[in-house]
């Protein structure tokens, strides 16, 4: 779907991508070369760069512990495979620079991104190369390109409740509280969500917001459990986005405890449409806007889904959804009042 002008020129904010699912295969195959990492990936070793390009177009596995195929890749596994390559201070820097540079061209003016720092220490990196790579870029990226970020860091839901708080901990001097280096200001989670239900991070989450950080969580489209997840992150963890959420729309009391909470849903529609009929999922635009429901559009991993970008994604949304041009302009606004940016930041958009 080609990008219109109208959403080419739109500014925009965006509030749900990962940053280590922004890394590109060319990036990707120049931090191998650097860093002297094969690019191996289950059987398969990457020798050039057209293989590698090759294997972005795969469709990944969706929800295999659900009886899926055991022979695709989940979506998952490529996107840490990719992480493989991310050793150093310099790599990290230079995977959310690209990122940057790519929001100044696409007029997103302000992000808020997430990381998985959990993904690189247990790999053995230090995590002081993770925050302090990002941390670079968070500062360079807004001068440099004009683009303001202010970071998230995930709990993988996947790893003992246990390593997440002790990742916690160490992170804890980047974030923007108590005299912090200020990269992240919230907290969210990610990663596989299956028989991993928000309530086990009930305290980790206490914590954060004792802390003063802001807190937010995943809870995809079509998991397992998906309306219990909804139900305890609106109501037993008090978060204030969810990330997706779109499943919501099946439960009167799961609509209702998102508005009158005010928590808002940062919806990815490229994401869902790559295993949903676009009949079956655009009319649910629709249908939250008409019943109330805060929400946005963003672009969760691009560079593993089909380099559809936040601009893609609001295209679809746009040409799918049956929304107008002022519908766009809500949901671009709804991303800047569903953000945590300064006022200052907030009132700079539109
Ligand atoms: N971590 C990074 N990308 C993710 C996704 N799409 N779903 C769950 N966890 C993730
Ligand atoms: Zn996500």
């Amino acid at each position: 779907l080609p990008i219109s002008p109208f959403i080419a020129s739109l500014p925009k904010v965006e509030l749900h991508i990962h940053i280590e699912g922004t890394l590109q295969p060319l990036l990707r195959w120049t931090l191998a070369q650097r860093n002297n990492v094969p690019l191996k990936f289950k059987q398969q070793t990457y020798l050039t760069y057209q293989e590698l390009l090759e294997s972005y177009k795969v469709t990944y596995n969706h929800r295999p512990e659900l009886g899926g195929r055991k022979d695709v890749p989940t979506f998952l596994e490529a996107y840490l495979a990719g992480c493989e390559v991310l050793l150093r201070e310099e790599d990290f820097y230079d995977l959310a620079m690209d990122y940057l540079k790519r929001c100044q061209a696409m007029h997103v003016r302000y992000v808020e991104p997430f990381f998985d720092i959990q993904a690189h220490t247990r790999r053995g990196v230090a995590a002081g190369a993770v925050l302090n790579g990002y941390l670079r870029a968070q500062r360079d990226g807004a001068a440099r390109y004009g683009v303001k970020s202010q970071w998230i860091f995930c709990f993988l839901r996947d790893e003992p409740v246990e390593d997440g708080e002790a990742a916690y901990e160490a992170a804890l001097p980047w974030a923007t509280c108590k005299g912090g280096h200020g990269l992240f200001h919230a907290v969210g989670l990610a990663s596989n969500a299956y028989e991993r239900p928000p309530i086990l991070f009930k305290k980790a989450f206490a914590r954060a917001r004792a802390d003063g950080l802001h807190l937010t969580t995943h809870c995809d489209f079509g998991q397992k459990d998906t309306h219990e997840h909804i139900r305890q992150a609106i109501f037993d963890l008090g978060v204030e986005r969810i990330d997706h959420g779109l499943d919501a729309l099946d439960r009167d009391e799961l609509v209702e405890g998102l508005k009158t909470r005010g928590v808002g849903l940062t919806l990815c529609p490229h994401a869902y449409h790559r295993r949903t009929a676009t009949g079956a999922l655009f009319p649910k635009l629709r249908q939250l806007l008409d019943k109330g429901v805060k929400y946005c559009i963003n672009s969760d991993d691009p560079a593993y889904m089909h380099d559809v970008w936040i601009d893609g994604n609001q295209e679809k949304a746009y040409h799918h959804g049956g929304l107008s041009k002022a519908d766009m302009v809500q949901l671009g606004r709804n991303a800047v009042e569903m953000s945590w940016a300064d006022e200052s930041v907030k009132g700079s958009i539109y």
